[in-house]
């Protein structure tokens, strides 16, 4: 269905031509001042260099053409030439319904579907995950969900990072504690156990330990540059301990995930490129695309109207071996291969943007992608403490995740007691999901490149933009629903009538405006406007509650058609929730 603002535009534009004037004129924006009209039209003003003709006779005329407009019942001219438009109750009420009665609220799907290949979370593995992968998950997800329901086929990969340093550290550290494990012997041709080494716990202290140790004993780091190069040129044993760190760490991030409600389709890695990457060097060095510089190979990606100095992809090092870049360019063959995207979305730290300015030109350089594949890059900002510095535990280490989401999941549990004056068993199943509504919609609700605070107090609010303040919303017309069913009636059989007071018309236009806030979210890859959206529908909503008695409206139409707006209204913050990433509970 056409959405609401366009509808509006196109009756616009059509009285512009019927007035005589050029249709391009009937433009239309959503008024700023809600107060005179709903939607605005600016296009007399431009016309007047057109015609020669003064804006408010201009306007005058198409206002004149709108008379008798079943869309718009207001047309009325202002200040120089403004027109104010307000859409008619009964054409809005037929819309609501219409949105009512499709079970995707209405929202087309796109016309040309793309492919898209979504990179986001991008944990290291046998690092514990910190708040830092947690924008990552959280942001990307929300795409990856908007995406779809535009209409586009998104497939979300994890990118986990398997292939660094990381994996030389653990393999040295492992052989000083236990340097008898059959992994470390040379002359072994056998099966390797199948249980691992260690335990998780086991593998979070080992790397700290490890990483810590490198800084300060030469010898050591030497070890595990060492054991990493054996362990990319495929030594048996330390592929196996490898595989065993693998395993043992996509296990417990699943488990994390999972917590967050964050799922990802492809479990891909950077090792799974490393194949791609002597045929694709090869070739770029053929193409004259890669060539040497001080015995280092790389890609000049200078340009042009570059503002700033863009230094050359270095793809390998003078010792042969390769880098973050190598990996990100094989990992772009693989997926052309496997999956001929029309689009690649990477959702990482904006700290990493230069490295993927320098990905993309190579990629398009060599000739990876076909001309029209796009590339974009999201870089989120940091997620910083009250004290504006990178968010740490109150001990001033890094923050670990589960601690992260422990602590909300606690504060939300004292605020649902607290709320009812009591606790029952529901009452911690409702803090985590209240919890998770927290701590996604505090991130994001900010735009993505920006850095925020996280502030638990406000983040777990019941009051203001908040997570909990829309699941709140969603719980108020859940609660009201069912004592309306409780009293025999039945939601499903009621329809929409034309709004009766502003209160009302304010709440159903903006509940038409889902998909225009849908598309805006997903063209602008802004899931913060999503939620401003939703913001402003709540307030509406509870603006609308708190003036109307709506179950004891003794007219049943009229109480009907309030019960079916409280639906659709239900229906549109539940989907909008859900394009986030998180869910309302029953009762809170
Ligand atoms: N593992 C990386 C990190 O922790 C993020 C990976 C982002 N994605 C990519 N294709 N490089 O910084």
């Amino acid at each position: 269905m056409k959405a609401l603002i366009k509808t509006v535009a196109d009756e616009t534009a059509k009285a512009f031509a019927a007035a005589g004037y050029d249709e391009s004129f009937g433009k239309v924006t959503v008024s700023n001042r809600p107060d005179l009209c709903e939607y605005q039209c600016n296009g007399a003003m431009a016309a007047k260099k057109t015609y020669g003709k003064n804006p408010r006779e201009i306007a005058e005329d198409v206002a004149g053409a709108l008379a008798d407009s079943t869309i718009i019942s207001s047309a009325e001219v202002a200040g120089p030439g403004f027109l104010n438009l307000k859409v008619s109750p009964a054409f809005l009420a037929d819309y609501a319904q219409k949105m009512a009665d499709s079970d995707r609220l209405a929202v087309d799907p796109a016309e040309n579907p793309m492919t898209i290949i979504l990179d986001y979370g991008g944990p290291n593995v046998a690092k514990p995950l910190h708040v830092g992968h947690l924008r990552s998950a959280i942001i990307g997800e929300s795409l990856k969900r908007i995406g779809r329901f535009a209409g586009h086929k998104v497939t979300g990969d994890v990118h986990l990072g398997d292939w660094g340093l990381q994996m030389g550290l653990i393999i040295a550290e492992l052989h000083e504690r236990k340097p008898d494990l059959v992994y470390y012997d040379e002359s072994y041709t056998g099966e390797y156990p199948e249980e691992a080494p260690f335990t998780i716990s086991e593998l979070e202290e080992i790397y700290p330990a490890a990483s810590a140790k490198s800084k300060t004993d030469e010898d050591f780091r030497n070890e595990a540059l060492e054991a990493t190069k054996q362990l990319q040129q495929g030594r048996r044993g330390y592929r196996a301990i490898w595989q065993h760190i693998i395993n043992v760490s996509v296990s417990d991030l699943k488990k994390n995930y999972a917590k967050l409600s964050v799922d990802f389709d492809l479990w891909k890695s950077e090792s799974d490129a490393q194949p791609y990457i002597p045929d694709m060097i090869e070739k770029m060095k053929e193409d004259g695309v890669a060539v040497y510089d001080q015995g280092a190979l790389i890609v000049d990606v200078k340009e042009e109207g570059d503002s700033k100095e863009i230094p050359p992809c270095i793809l390998l090092k003078s010792d042969g071996a390769s880098l973050y870049a190598t990996t990100d360019l094989a990992t772009i063959v693989e997926r052309m291969k496997l999956f001929n995207p029309d689009k690649m979305l990477y959702v990482v730290d904006k700290r990493q943007e230069m490295h993927f300015t320098q990905v993309f030109r190579t990629a398009r350089k060599a000739g990876l992608v076909r001309p029209e594949t796009q590339f974009q890059f999201l870089g989120f900002g940091t997620m910083n403490g009250k004290d504006g510095k990178p968010f740490k535990t109150r001990s001033g280490g890094v923050m670990r995740l589960e601690e992260l989401i422990g602590d909300i999941n606690a504060e939300m549990l004292k605020k649902i007691v607290e709320n009812k004056g009591y606790r029952d068993s529901e009452a911690e199943e409702t803090a985590k999901i209240v919890g998770l509504s927290a701590i996604k919609y505090g991130d994001l609700s900010n735009q993505a490149t920006k850095d925020y605070v996280f502030d638990v107090d406000r983040f777990t609010s019941f009051e203001g933009n908040t997570g909990p303040y829309i699941l709140y919303t969603i719980v108020r017309i859940k609660s009201i629903l069912e004592r309306f069913r409780k009293d025999g009636g039945n939601a499903e059989d009621c329809r929409i009538a034309p709004a009766v007071s502003e209160s009302e018309k304010t709440l159903m236009l903006h509940t038409a405006g889902f998909a225009s806030a849908v598309e805006t979210a997903w063209n602008e890859t802004a899931p913060h406007k999503l939620c401003s959206y939703i913001y402003e529908l709540s307030n509406d909503l509870n603006h609308f509650y708190h003036e109307t008695r709506i179950l004891a409206e003794t007219d049943e139409e009229q109480k009907k058609s309030w019960i079916a707006l409280l639906n659709l209204v239900k229906r549109v913050l539940e989907q909008s929730i859900d394009l986030l990433g998180f869910s309302a509970p029953e009762r809170m």
